[in-house]
């Protein structure tokens, strides 16, 4: 086994594999309302060459956590398929999602091996849902969620970014939805990845602005339990059990603990989330390269990993895909 290591001693263990760059949703912070490019058929790795890349990462590579990222996974016909072949190495899987058709998958994917589930979602009041996402589908994302509940995937956790002048003042009553349903919220930051380049590090809502709001409501306490390589800060809400994480990708980079590595749905290894260059496996691999070798390619393409996002920095420039062809 070579370990996925790079110059500052960090080590990848943690894929997020990437199914698809198409979406049923238009978050405002991520694509336009028309939709994007997507990617030809032909350029997106089929099943077989998905299960592939995994089968190397795991066996050959310590890889032992896998997420299943998209654009929206749940819409990659494949995916109950793959998740069974990846929980059948023997490695944590995962999947993040808007919930739109979880209601009918979950049992499925539980069945398959699906260990957990994160699902993205800003609001609970269908108007603003439909503001944000441009589709008026809110229903269907909590069936999804108490959908996914039933068939035993725990814990469930909540994605939120918050946009100021649009669901900045929801914060509060968001949590107290989730903690109603047991439901782990975590709140986070908004990145530079949205595909009209419309971030504003001036009007993003930070993450200690998410902690005031917070505290005007709730009895905030660090949580015990050390975060290791995990993006979110955790805190105990009004002494617990209840939790509630936010992730300040920017304001508190946790880039120094990292062990993620991506792959995207045109089989490209993606050393970080702001990273500049790619690794294109594709090729190799349909040119006929060994597990061996692409295994090599794979460790190459960590070695470059940067040590950090440098959003702050003034040579900064945001990646050329958007978060819905890197998958978070
Ligand atoms: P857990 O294993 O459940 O903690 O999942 P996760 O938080 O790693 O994954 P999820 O897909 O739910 O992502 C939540 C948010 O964290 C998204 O906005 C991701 O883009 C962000 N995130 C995940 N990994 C990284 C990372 O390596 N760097 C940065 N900056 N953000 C990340
Ligand atoms: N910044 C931060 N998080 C984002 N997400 C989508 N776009 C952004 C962004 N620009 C979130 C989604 C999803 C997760 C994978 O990333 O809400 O939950
Ligand atoms: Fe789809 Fe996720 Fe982008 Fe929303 S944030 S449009 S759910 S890919």
């Amino acid at each position: 086994m070579i370990p996925l290591a790079d110059r500052f001693g960090r080590v990848a263990t943690d894929l997020r594999v990437s199914l698809t760059d198409r979406c049923n949703l238009r978050c405002s912070y991520c694509m336009p309302a028309e939709g994007l490019d997507w990617l030809p058929d032909d350029q997106t790795l089929s099943d077989d060459e998905v299960k592939r890349l995994i089968g190397i990462a795991v066996r050959r590579l310590g890889v032992t956590e896998v997420r299943f990222t998209g654009g929206e996974p749940l819409v990659r016909r494949g995916l109950v398929d793959i998740v069974r072949h990846t929980h059948d190495l023997g490695v944590e899987t995962s999947l993040t999602t808007n919930a739109l058709g979880l209601a009918r998958t979950a049992p499925a994917l539980r069945a398959a091996g699906l260990d957990r589930i994160n699902v993205s979602l800003d609001t609970v009041r269908p108007e603003t849902f439909l503001e944000i996402t441009r589709r008026d589908r809110l229903a269907d994302v909590i069936a999804g969620l108490e959908a996914a509940r039933d068939a035993g995937l725990s814990p469930l956790k909540i994605n939120a970014v918050l946009l100021r002048g649009v669901n900045d003042d929801q914060a509060g009553e968001l949590l107290q939805w989730a903690m109603d349903r047991a439901y782990d919220l975590r709140f986070i930051e908004q990145m530079p990845l949205d595909a009209q380049h419309r971030w504003n590090r001036d009007t993003m809502v930070t993450a200690d602005e998410i902690f005031d709001r917070l505290k005007a409501d709730f009895m905030l306490t660090p949580h015990a339990v050390p975060r290791g390589s995990d993006p979110a800060e955790l805190f105990d809400v009004n002494g617990g059990p209840a939790t509630v994480g936010i992730i300040a990708s920017v304001t508190r980079p946790f880039c120094g603990d990292c062990d993620r590595v991506r792959l995207t749905a045109d089989g490209q290894i993606r050393n970080c989330l702001f990273a500049r260059e790619e690794s294109d496996l594709r090729s190799a691999l349909r040119a006929g390269a060994t597990d061996e070798e692409l295994a090599r390619r794979w460790v190459v393409a960590m070695a470059g990993k940067r040590a950090g996002h440098g959003i702050d920095d003034p040579t900064f420039l945001q990646p050329d895909r958007p978060m819905s062809a890197i998958g978070g």
